[in-house]
């Protein structure tokens, strides 16, 4: 018997260690996972009974959605039609149980236990969210052998890192589309992500309607605006998938298309209508303006319209309009904004000036200040928590203010309102944006090895989220920048710390990726839509051999060079169909590359060797399938250089290959070809060959670590 035990417990234990490193395709890993080597086989007789509360729709609709997904994916035809709260098999294959029904909410008990055996499953959770996340799990689980689909035996027992899980959608540079928004909660919500923060209104647009103040969305956008029903569809149907939409409404600043209807809240007269920051000004000279300087002395001395903070009618119209808009959005909380007010709107009004005078107010920032709590006070009365970007903090900021961390220190350009342990040491909760913003076109790995969140667990730390700015992405390439990228962030805010390895989340991320696809997202089917307008309708499978190992150049020089050139800000006339606009930011081609290149000068490994022939061949021979198509193509001859550039790295790695495989060294030509390929990896047209690092590494036989960060200008 004893020795049976200690078997037993051996076996347990083995099962558990190996279970550390299997994190089979789940993203994000959940917290405990164990495996063992069985199946469990998906039949036609696929059931599920849900032992819940009768009346948990979000419930039953979610097991229901899952059910279908997997119809869907095996193909298998499941008896079922609809899983009701009216059934009463009690013998099915799968049993879902919960304790308590449940809202989506921040900090509410998330965990869920999830048990795969050979004849069945088991999903039991605190409550409805805890089943929703169990869910999305079982659906990563599902897997394919030549005997058919199956689930491998697993128990996972998960909850989430962070109680805050998010992505902001910037919906006023470009306007999103309600069906856009929702492929985008779909994706959320299949990496567990629990908040999504709609940046509904900036100087670019008004995004949504007010009955109450309907000139903010008639003349405060080009018309692209949502409905209130089209709100109320919104956060519903992501309620259904258990997150919570959090509005934004940027101000005193970012407030140009407020005014457009409404100009007397602006701190200096109109007329205004909603258009890129930079336009009053540009509409508005300053002869005595100081000329030219860095782009940090443009941004500190732009005059951008701004709210009048000593107009006391502007309180009374923002208690009005967020008692409207608390009717539209119940979760709780109102973003404010509050970024990036240098105040020059408020020392340019002489009106301004003297009230802070007689109002013993010393400085631009310190009316701010008094701005933010005015604006905590209404909040607070239509019980709403604030949440700002850092530039609401001060010493006296309340303590239930949530500060959104967003500016990395020292970047020269704008200054920091403090570092994440100042804001917790006073006591308000944190946001991390800081190291999430997707629209910097920074590769997963970064992201996910985000600095700001490292040893930061325990300290007043809400959670974070991806941040997508739109000035450069539009209804549709916004989800191929927001995705796949934002599941390695949801991972980091999900999954324990110690899950960091950067090449099993780039295997996973992938596989999600192909996930989304075939669940409708869609980002692959819109690039591909994309190559064929740039082709004019020809053919595109040597473009994309091409367009697949190209990413878009890192940080905001696209965006700057957009904005400085005239017409200022053509990022909103330029239509976003460019190479560098359509191409993934994170080319899945150069990390299989990467794996090779690595098994091959790390292990010697000669599949990975024939692996990276195959590819050094397909792209040496691309340029000349490719060169017919660039004649009288001009957008498509932006990739002429590159295409000429990859086919002759390709020579060189071919090369460098064939000299290993003879046992040839020559100095002298690693250093002339390691120049080569440097001359190669220069931009084009705001795209770079991404594959040039890696064979480089071929050139001199090494690998090399990938940089720890890129510069954002
Ligand atoms: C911001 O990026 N201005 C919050």
């Amino acid at each position: 018997m004893k020795k049976i035990t200690l078997f037993v417990s051996l076996l347990f234990c083995h099962l558990a260690i190996k279970a550390q490193q299997n994190t089979l395709n789940l993203l994000p890993v959940p917290k405990s996972v164990v495996v063992a080597n069985a199946k469990f086989r998906l039949t036609n007789k696929f059931s599920v009974f849900v032992n819940g509360l009768k009346d948990d729709t979000i419930l039953y609709k979610a097991v229901n959605r899952a059910y279908q997904a997997l119809n869907r994916k095996t193909g298998l035809a499941f008896g079922f039609k609809y899983i009701s709260p009216t059934d009463t098999l009690t013998v099915a294959q799968m049993q879902v149980a919960e304790q308590f029904k449940a809202k989506p909410t921040i900090g509410l008990d998330e965990n869920y236990n999830l048990k795969v055996n050979e004849n069945g499953i088991v999903l039991s959770a605190t409550n409805t969210i805890g089943v929703l996340h169990g869910l999305q799990t079982l659906v990563q689980l599902v897997a394919v052998d030549d005997k058919g689909y199956y689930l491998p035996v697993v128990a996972i027992d998960d909850s989430p890192r962070f109680k805050w899980r998010g992505l902001m959608i910037d919906v006023a540079r470009h306007f999103v589309s309600v069906e856009e928004i929702k492929h985008n909660i779909d994706a959320m919500a299949a990496v567990k992500l629990n908040v999504l923060h709609w940046h509904l209104t900036d100087d670019e647009g008004f995004r949504v309607e007010s009955k109450i103040y309907p000139l903010l969305q008639e003349k405060g956008s080009n018309g692209d605006y949502y409905t209130q029903v089209q709100i109320k569809e919104i956060v519903a149907y992501a309620g259904d998938r258990g997150i919570i939409v959090v509005p934004e409404f940027d101000m005193p600043g970012h407030a140009q298309s407020w005014f457009a209807g409404y100009p007397e809240l602006a701190s200096l007269p109109g007329p205004y209508h909603p258009g890129p920051r930079g336009q009053w000004q540009q509409e508005h000279p300053d002869p005595n303006a100081p000329k030219g300087g860095s782009i940090a002395d443009i941004i500190a001395n732009m005059v951008a319209p701004t709210f009048d903070p000593t107009n006391e009618k502007l309180y009374l119209f923002l208690d009005k309009f967020i008692g409207e808009m608390t009717s539209l959005f119940p979760s709780g909380y109102v973003h404010i904004g509050a970024d990036e007010n240098n105040g020059m709107a408020w020392k340019k009004s002489p009106a301004i000036v003297a009230w802070m005078k007689d109002h013993q107010i010393a400085n631009t920032d310190e009316l701010q200040r008094y701005y933010v709590e005015r604006v905590y006070k209404i909040l607070k009365k239509h019980h709403r928590q604030l949440i700002g970007w850092e530039e609401i903090f001060n010493d006296k900021l309340s303590k239930d203010a949530i500060v959104h961390k967003w500016i990395p220190e020292g970047n020269g350009m704008v200054k920091s309102y403090g570092k994440i342990p100042d804001f917790t040491v006073h006591g308000n909760p944190v946001l991390l944006s800081v190291g999430f913003y997707t629209d910097v076109f920074m590769p997963a790995y970064i992201h996910y090895q985000n600095p700001f969140l490292q040893g930061l667990d325990d300290a007043g730390v809400l959670g974070g989220e991806a941040a997508q700015w739109t000035e450069l992405a539009d209804n549709e390439n916004i989800d191929g920048r927001i995705w796949p990228r934002t599941a390695a962030i949801a991972e980091r805010l999900w999954s324990p710390g110690n899950v960091n390895d950067v090449d099993d989340m780039y295997r996973r991320l992938f596989v999600f990726n192909r996930q989304l696809d075939e669940q409708g997202f869609p980002h692959l089917a819109n690039y591909e839509r994309a190559l064929r307008r740039l082709s004019n309708g020809g053919p595109i499978e040597n473009i994309k051999t091409l367009t697949d190992v190209l990413s878009p150049v890192k940080g905001y020089k696209k965006l700057i060079g957009n904005m400085m050139r005239a017409p200022q800000a053509s990022y909103q006339t330029t239509p976003l169909t460019a190479v560098s606009d359509i191409i993934p930011v994170d080319s899945e081609v150069k990390r299989k590359f990467r794996a090779l290149v690595k098994l091959y000068l790390e292990k010697h490994d000669k599949d990975a060797e024939n692996g990276i022939r195959n590819y050094l061949i397909d792209w040496q021979k691309n340029d000349a399938l490719i060169e017919p198509l660039f004649a009288g193509n001009k957008r498509l001859s932006e990739i002429q250089d590159h295409s000429k550039n990859l086919s002759a790295a390709a020579a060189i790695g071919l090369d460098a290959l064939d000299k290993a495989d003879k046992g040839i060294t020559d100095a002298a030509a690693v250093q002339q070809r390691s120049a080569q390929l440097d001359s190669y990896a220069k931009p084009h047209y705001e795209t770079e060959i991404a594959v040039i690092p890696e064979i480089a590494e071929l050139v001199i036989g090494h690998v090399v670590a990938e940089p720890e960060s890129y510069p954002s200008f």
